[in-house]
This record gives C-alpha cells, structure tokens and sequence, in this order.
C-alpha cells in the first residue's frame, strides 16, 4: 500500500522525463547506477521546552541515543538518501556537529526562528553538499524535510514519499485520517469561577481531514520556489508556515498525500517520551503501525 496513483497527466511529470534528466547530471546517475539521488534536511532547531529539558529537544536521548540521531539513521536506511542537511539551534551547532562529525553525506546549518526559516536555511545548503559529494541538483531532484522530532518513522512512510516523487507527483505529504471529532471554536474566555472556555462555533467532517506528517517531500525546483516566497512573506508580515507542504499549497500547486504512520508521532510532550520509549520495546507491534 502507500502508492497513490497518478495518470500521465495527474502530476505532471513522468518518471521516464525524471531519468534523462538525471542521465545528463555530472556522474550522478552512473553514481547510483540507475536512480536520482534523494536529498534531506531534518529540522532539529527546536526547543526543549514543552518536553520539559533545559536543552534542545533533538538531544535529549531515547533509550540512549539522541531523537536527532534516531532522525538521521531512520533517513539512512534508505540508500536513495545520498545527502542530509540537519538544522540546529545557533547556541548548540557545536554539539550536533560534532554528532555527526566523520559523516560527509552529513552537514549542520544553525535553524532559524521558526521552524519555517529553519528549513529555508537548510534548503540553500542542499546545492552545496550535493556539489561535495559529486551530484548536481536539478528541478525534479527529490527532497525531503523530516522533523527530529518523529524520530520513529518507519522506512515505508519515508519509501511511499519517495516513490510517489519519482512517479512524478511535485508535493507529497504523509498523514493519517483523523480519528477524534473535530470542532471550530471562537476565541477564549472564562466562566466566573475562572474556568477557561472556547464557545463552539461549527463541527468539520472529521472524514474529510487528514493529520499530515513527515517527511513531506518535494521536487527541488517546487520547495524552493515555495520557501522563497515564504521566507519574503515572513520577512514582511511575521506569519509563517507550520509545514512546508502549505507553502505549496499557497502558490496554487497540487499537493499529495501518501499513508502516514502512527509511528511517526511528533514527540513533543512527556507523555510522548513515554510512549515512543514503549513502542521501542515492541517490535511486532510497531511492525502494524
Ligand atoms: O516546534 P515543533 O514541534 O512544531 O517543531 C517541529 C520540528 O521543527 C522539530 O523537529 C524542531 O526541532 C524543528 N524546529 C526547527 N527550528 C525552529 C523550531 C522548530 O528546526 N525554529
């Protein structure tokens, strides 16, 4: 499962169309012997905060080894993954670069001060460490944008996105259907004895929603594009995008979802720890999610 089909036309690209562009790379396809190779970044440049460490969420450690880490091997696995640019906090670059320090298919960029910006920093460095390691970027050029932060993403849900890539589609997002009722509700308030309260002001049709993860993948030539004006737009109007896949959707372009995974849950919270400690402990289970 996971493949979503697309006709000819339906993304616009065809994987046949993708091959001779990457046969007229500099060495890259007889590098791989067949396939475009696929570039990452993983934003780590987030806070500890709402986990309740005094440090950067992507290093604190899961049953010893650090989310970051967990992030970037997951992304290994697959060898289409030639590249990865990690995004870090400015105050820690030293400490994840010297995680990752010995690895050249591995480089750290200081993030930004919103997630936004920070894949926007990590994207411009995609050219030069592809430049390094002797591949040339091109438009269709699959690039994906992974959190640390899901560290557990199976292999299928990363396989899914970079299939559907290559079978031409230009966005592709996993996500999960939504299994709570979901309401609209109007701004806060608080009843006299102080109890806070959201007046509810419309019902969606939960069978229409999607919850959307990462990593969400993208032809090259399409997120640059998208980030460039995100990063113009943040810079005049302070409001940025809290996934990159928005971007695109913003300029009019399609955007596609793949079947996520419960295991690529975003571990924000204790209780996220908690749970992700768990499923690390129960190898047929995680196999079903
Ligand atoms: O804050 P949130 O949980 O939405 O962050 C999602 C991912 O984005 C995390 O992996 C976090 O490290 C990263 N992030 C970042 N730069 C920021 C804020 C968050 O790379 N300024």
């Amino acid at each position: 499962m996971g493949r979503i089909e697309v006709g000819a036309s339906g993304c616009g690209c065809e994987r046949a169309l993708v091959a001779r562009v990457w046969a007229r790379g500099v060495g890259c396809a007889s590098k791989l012997g067949l396939m475009d190779p696929v570039f990452a970044v993983v934003t780590a440049a987030g806070s500890g905060t709402r986990l309740g460490y005094d440090m950067p969420k992507a290093l604190v450690e899961l049953d010893g080894v650090t989310l970051v880490q967990r992030a970037v091997r997951g992304m290994q696995q697959l060898s289409d993954i030639v590249g990865i640019v990690v995004t870090a906090p400015a105050q820690a670059l030293s400490d994840f670069e010297s995680i990752f320090e010995g690895d050249p298919a591995i480089t750290v960029v200081p993030g930004g001060s919103v997630r936004q910006m920070s894949v926007y920093n990590g994207l411009v460095e995609i050219p030069v460490l592809a430049r390094r390691l002797g591949y040339e970027v091109t438009g269709s050029t699959p690039v994906l944008i992974h959190d640390a932060a899901r560290c557990l993403t199976p292999q299928r849900a990363i396989s899914d996105v970079i299939s559907a890539l290559r079978d031409g589609c230009k966005a592709v997002i996993p996500a999960l259907a939504v299994t709570d009722t979901q309401k609209i509700v109007a701004s806060k308030s608080a009843t006299s004895s102080g109890i806070e309260i959201e007046k509810v002001t419309g019902q969606v049709d939960r069978s229409e929603l999607r919850a959307v993860q990462t990593p969400q993948g993208f032809h090259w030539e399409t997120i640059m594009k998208a980030h460039d004006l995100g990063a113009r737009r943040f810079k005049d109007t302070g409001v940025d995008a809290t996934d990159d896949g928005a971007l695109v959707e913003q300029m009019g372009q399609d955007v596609f979802l793949t079947k996520g995974s419960q295991m690529s849950m975003k571990i924000t919270t204790k209780l996220d720890m908690v749970i992700a400690a768990e499923l690390l402990r129960h190898d047929s289970l995680r196999a079903d999610l």
